[in-house]
């Protein structure tokens, strides 16, 4: 590898998670109830049967956090804001105390020059709006625009970069087809309208952002940002047969183009939308919406941990598609370590548009032991290594002139793994959930100093 290709100066060094994932008060300080917060307590669809009431009790220890973001030295810390803290019913009267919390956090991470990176929508939408259709129902992208119009007129010049969703396509496709994330409802055949619903909402969201016009909240700081963040994780057939490579395509159809060609082209795919209509499922495309959705945005945001192999399956009726597991090591959410997955993410974005990219999600999950009883630190040499590979190909992605402009770990500390519940630790900080002490892996070690020397 090149080691001459350094990182330029302003690359972004970020940790990243979600509201859901880490704060706890789950209805404190006047939050309403959200989809996870009604999901996660129907009996056996959380691994573990713990829930996101607790998680990480970042609401309450949001500073000690912030101290932990600045020990390692972030440049951009990115968080998610939950819609049912500002309108606890999805419209109507706003929750100060809600706002309230995101302008302490805000303020705390100018203080330790750390560039906010806002997520409006990371999954927990308010459980009022679920009882009206959720995002099965058009009316929800509408008050979607009127809760994002709420914080650019609010905050909209403290925060750096504003992501509207995060991975529409899991939203979609595990929160409505499979049911296996909040609101666990089995429609596979709306998801193609929940996906249209949910662009819908961006395209409006960012409308509204360009409306009001935010303005840095400092002179020094450069304007506010918008933009969205995709999963774009890569798709190999099983096999050279045909069917498998259908298959493969149909998958990278339905996660990655299912979102970039209306995002960039201002269109769906037409090989899926043949393949859905042969189902009699269609998007409910209204005039204008194509406009909408795809109007210029300033950045992408993308997610990605692995790869995929699909072969084709006629007992999966919706997408004749079946994963099969890949040849190398895997992490243990059986995901197979393969850091070329930054690479090949960035090559499939780079086919759709020119804007500047950043990974806003990329880290691991392994079975790492608790720390010792006097906090020693917690020895996680595969993540270390995961960590070094990906963040190695980032360093040749730049190489090979990708417009790339910041990593974001996922994630600072242990969370709340959606329906894999407190199971799965992938932060760089420990979280033992008895005590809400953080102790730090020898990843966090090594990426603050990778942050310090900017670069491997
Ligand atoms: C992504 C999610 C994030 C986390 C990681 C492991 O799909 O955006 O919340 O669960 O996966």
């Amino acid at each position: 590898m090149n080691n001459d290709i350094r990182f330029p100066a302003n690359f972004l060094w970020g940790a990243a998670t979600a509201a859901y994932q880490i704060e706890g008060a789950w209805n404190e300080d006047g939050k309403g109830e959200s989809i996870w917060d009604r999901f996660v307590r129907r009996p056996g669809v959380i691994v573990d049967g713990s829930t996101g009431d607790v998680a990480c009790d970042h609401y309450h220890r949001y500073v000690e956090d912030l101290d932990h973001m600045a020990a390692l030295g972030l440049k951009a810390y990115r968080f998610s804001i939950a819609w049912p803290r500002i309108f606890p019913t999805g419209a109507g009267q706003p929750n100060q105390r809600g706002l309230d919390f995101y302008r302490r956090l805000i303020d705390g991470l100018h203080q330790r020059n750390i560039a906010p990176v806002a997520t409006l929508y990371h999954w927990d939408l308010p459980q009022a709006l679920e009882d009206r259709g959720g995002w099965t129902s058009r009316d929800t992208a509408l008050r979607f625009a009127e809760y994002a119009d709420y914080l650019f007129r609010q905050i909209g010049g403290e925060v750096a970069l504003w992501a509207t969703h995060n991975e529409p396509f899991i939203q979609a496709f595990y929160g409505y087809g499979n049911g296996e994330n909040a609101p666990g409802k089995r429609l596979p055949w709306q998801v193609l309208k929940v996906v249209h619903h949910l662009l819908l909402s961006h395209g409006l969201a960012v409308s509204a952002f360009r409306a009001a016009r935010p303005q840095p909240a400092r002179a020094d700081l450069p304007p506010p940002q918008i933009g969205i963040v995709l999963m774009l994780w890569p798709h190999y057939p099983a096999s050279d047969h045909p069917a498998d490579r259908n298959a493969a395509q149909r998958i990278d159809g339905v996660m990655n183009r299912l979102f970039l060609e209306p995002l960039f082209r201002r269109r769906y795919p037409a090989d899926l939308m043949a393949h859905f209509a042969r189902r009699l499922i269609f998007a409910p495309v209204k005039p204008g919406d194509m406009d909408s959705i795809s109007q210029p945005i300033d950045f992408l945001g993308i997610n990605t941990y692995t790869r995929l192999f699909h072969a084709f399956n006629w007992r999966e009726p919706f997408l004749l598609a079946k994963q099969v597991p890949g040849p190398l090591p895997k992490t243990a959410m059986g995901w197979e370590i393969y850091p070329d997955c930054i690479i090949e993410a960035l090559q499939k974005a780079r086919e759709y548009t020119s804007i500047p990219l950043y990974i806003t999600e990329n880290g691991a999950a392994f079975d790492d032991p608790p720390p010792g009883p006097a906090d020693q630190v917690v020895e996680d040499p595969d993540r270390v290594t995961y960590l070094r590979s990906h963040i190695a190909a980032c360093q040749r992605a730049l190489a090979a002139g990708f417009d790339l402009r910041g990593y974001f770990v996922w994630t600072l500390m242990d969370n709340f793994e959606w329906a894999k519940g407190l199971s799965k630790r992938f932060g760089i900080i420990y979280t033992d959930y008895a005590t809400q002490r953080r102790v730090w892996k020898r990843s966090a070690h090594v990426y603050r100093d990778i942050i310090a020397r900017n670069g491997l």
